[in-house]
């Protein structure tokens, strides 16, 4: 029986729809409230039992890396000033029990190609992708361990899936599977940002993966797709045909970062159950409600 101990984080794309900010920034450092894309990406990771995490990054990404190492000027400080909360606060963003992994995707060739990058280290095992500008809120269970569960009963690599309006459909891949299926359903196909009158259904893939090893050869057979990038989800396409592939309608809200209406729902969102700020953001919300009534 397989396990699934193993995740990368493809970071190091150019987050275009958030220039300027993004021109120096990584995207995926962009703060939900207080705490950036990619630490709750890596929270989720944790939570669901990954060990090893590997950041697939560019030039422009070293803040990333920074912020999962150790900043001895700032601890130092920190600790002889009595600011112990937050001295806790940034010791403790991974456990000392964990290792990271930084590769150098050269160029942004796409998602697929950044999965590729880290194939030295990942030779013979299943693994998880997680793409940092999804946030998803699982409620009690995320959506990773969700998947794990789902692994752990088929062995077969699992997609997250979640229903999309049908005139989005140029924004997802989209899977074949027949719409009153139960959460877990074999797919049938999958297809790239394909024109609504070609969707093979309303279920679009999202920023969770499960797959295994044999995903590698089929991204090196993979040539430039839509956008003119290595797509991931043609490598899928190409698996699908030796294993069979599994797709997961997830419980939890997804929040899509990477645009900015839904960066800004995600942050209303985390404020209002943010501990130390929803009270005070919940009045000061309904005072711009009130005003635009
Ligand atoms: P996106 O499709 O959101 O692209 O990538 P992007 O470049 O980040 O953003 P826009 O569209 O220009 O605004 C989804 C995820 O895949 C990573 C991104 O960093 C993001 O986390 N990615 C994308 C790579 O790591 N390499 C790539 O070549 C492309």
């Amino acid at each position: 029986m397989m396990k699934v101990t193993k995740a990368i984080f493809p970071v190091a794309g150019l987050g275009t729809r958030f220039l300027p900010a993004t021109k120096a920034t990584p995207k995926e450092m962009m703060p939900i409230v207080d705490k950036p894309l990619i630490q709750h990406a890596v929270e989720e990771a944790l939570a669901a039992g990954i060990t090893e995490f590997i950041f697939i990054t560019s030039s422009s990404k070293r803040a990333i890396e920074d912020h999962f190492d150790s900043n001895f000027e700032l601890e130092a400080n920190l600790f002889e000033r009595g600011k112990h909360e937050q001295l806790a606060l940034v010791q403790g963003i991974l456990p000392p029990t964990v290792s990271c992994a930084y590769i150098r995707q050269k160029s942004p060739q796409g998602l697929g190609h950044a999965v590729l990058c880290a194939k030295q280290l990942l030779s013979s095992e299943p693994f998880a992708v997680v793409l940092a500008d999804d946030l998803i809120d699982g409620g009690k269970e995320s959506c990773l361990q969700q998947m794990m569960t789902v692994f752990e009963q088929t062995q077969a690599s699992v997609i997250a899936v979640e229903k999309i309006l049908p005139s989005d459909s140029k924004k997802y891949g989209i899977v074949d599977i027949a719409s009153n299926t139960q959460p877990v359903a074999k797919i049938a196909g999958i297809v790239e940002k394909p024109e609504p009158a070609n969707a093979p259904s309303n279920f679009g893939v999202v920023g969770r993966y499960i797959l295994t090893p044999a995903i590698f050869n089929m991204l090196e057979q993979t040539s430039e797709g839509s956008g003119g990038e290595i797509q991931l989800t043609d490598a899928i396409a190409k698996l699908l045909k030796k294993e069979p592939i599994m797709a997961l309608k997830f419980h939890g809200k997804r929040y899509d970062c990477g645009s900015k209406l839904g960066y800004l729902e995600a942050t209303i969102a985390y404020a209002l159950k943010h501990p130390e700020v929803a009270k005070d953001f919940q009045l000061l919300l309904r005072d711009f409600v009130e005003c635009m009534a």
